[in-house]
């Protein structure tokens, strides 16, 4: 029996701009920051660079058939930025805009709802340099793209999102610098996080201000249970500290209008915030995207240490991704019916934004792709999300990451998280088992 899913449950498949279009240097388009970290050598494996990517850009009409192919409802798609506003500010770029409104013509054609993230990590070069997330005016230029966007995108587009993870963007691009643009602050990265948080308090005003009344707006978030990898005191304290960082720290202000006490004492440099910041940042949204992969390990660092803890490998025991991530479905069960617990009402209806795996994958002599690794990681947590569910949260989709193999950020195109196979150097592309197994349990759906 396949899995049963509420009738107006909304089925979709995501990608992000960056990581599938290609052509960079095409039609006006600006530099964005992962252009100048993918040139910094050494930053993403084997020099891979996202020059051309899937060819989205000119492919994109192959791409749409393939997801109407599937039979979703809706698809999950972010703008570059720096296409529309080249330095990330003032005139939008005609040519840039043009290929957006034919990609949501084409989806709207075959019976597709386009859901737009305004911003998946590729921030304009021309506003990083003027401080990128360390500047508060940077909230500003996010919320005129968002007005910009919404005004010509806003009678076809339904479904708006302003960030994608701004946990991972602060952390792997500003504390860590595993990812553009490559700083390394360490806890010292509080005004990122604020920053985006602000931007997207001013992004949710300005697309409510030029979309139709009906419009939903929302916004994609991490989520990970935070798991001690001992049971000692300093581990659990580890977690509890990574939990209030994470998930506390980012969505304790978009639901409740608050940061966490606990982060003052810590330590952490908090002037970024002004008065009315939270309120600005607080606003009511439609639907809460949730991206779930796996829960983090985590363990506390030696004391003294700089930064008091540390990731940690998951108990062996665990079967592992080719991202070596360990494959937990009850850690999303679990992390829902806990948001549902601590955030109550507060809580809007839940969409599962992103959840998927990568797996090598590759065309067998018959030319087709079995994978059955992938099948039974989404069956499974489709499973655990059913639960949840039935638990009493409130979830309305489930896009699977991704559509198409692609550009996985540092990693470059090794990672193989499509439903469809890519073949980088014909561009081919192959739907795999996964990808027909995914349209028959739609389809089941009736
Ligand atoms: C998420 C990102 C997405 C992709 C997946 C694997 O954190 O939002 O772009 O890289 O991980």
């Amino acid at each position: 029996m396949p899995l049963r899913f509420p009738k107006d449950f909304l089925w979709g498949v995501a990608t992000s701009a960056y990581q599938i279009e290609g052509a960079l240097h095409e039609h006006g388009r600006g530099p964005s920051i992962w252009d100048n970290f993918c040139r910094q050598g050494g930053r993403i494996a084997r020099g891979d660079t996202a020059e051309t990517a899937c060819d989205h850009y000119h492919r994109y009409r192959e791409d749409v058939a393939l997801i109407a192919g599937l039979g979703v409802g809706a698809y999950r798609f972010s703008i570059g930025w720096s296409r529309i506003q080249p330095d990330g500010t003032g005139v939008p770029n005609r040519q840039g805009l043009a290929f957006y409104s034919r990609l949501v013509d084409e989806l709207l054609a075959r019976g597709i709802t386009p859901m737009l993230t305004l911003y998946h990590w590729d921030l304009p070069q021309a506003l990083q340099d003027a401080g990128g997330w360390l500047n508060r005016d940077t909230a500003e230029r996010f919320a005129e793209f968002a007005q910009l966007m919404a005004r010509l995108l806003g009678d076809r587009v339904p479904h708006w999102i302003t960030h994608n993870e701004t946990f991972e963007h602060t952390v792997l691009g500003h504390a860590l610098g595993t990812h553009a643009p490559g700083l390394t602050l360490g806890l010292d990265c509080f005004a990122v996080v604020h920053h985006l948080l602000l931007s997207h308090g001013q992004a949710v005003q300005a697309l409510r201000a030029n979309l139709p009344a009906q419009a939903q707006v929302g916004i994609a978030q991490s989520m990970a249970p935070a798991r001690p990898a001992t049971d000692s005191a300093e581990d659990r304290s580890a977690a509890a500290l990574l939990h209030l960082l994470h998930e506390r720290q980012h969505n304790e202000p978009l639901l409740l209008g608050r940061y966490p006490d606990e982060l003052a004492a810590l330590g952490l440099d908090l002037s970024a915030i002004r008065p009315g910041d939270l309120a600005t940042i607080a606003q009511p949204l439609d639907f809460f995207g949730i991206n779930y992969y796996n829960p983090n390990h985590v363990q506390a660092t030696p004391p003294g240490s700089p930064v008091p803890l540390r990731e940690a490998e998951a108990p062996a025991h665990y079967e592992r991704t080719e991202m070596g991530w360990p494959i937990i479905p009850q850690g999303l069960t679990e992390l829902l019916l806990d948001l549902r617990q601590r955030y109550g009402e507060k809580l809007p209806p839940l969409v599962i934004t992103e959840n998927g795996t990568a797996v090598p994958d590759a065309l067998d002599a018959g030319g087709c792709v079995d994978d059955p690794r992938r099948i039974d990681y989404l069956d499974q947590h489709l499973l655990a999300l059913r639960t949840a569910m039935d638990g009493g949260v409130d979830v309305r989709g489930y896009f699977v990451w991704s559509l198409l193999d692609n550009f996985e950020w540092a990693e470059g195109y090794r990672p193989r998280f499509g439903l469809v196979h890519v073949d980088y150097a014909t561009q081919r592309r192959t739907p795999k088992r996964s990808y027909h197994w995914y349209r028959d349990l739609i389809a089941a759906q009736g």
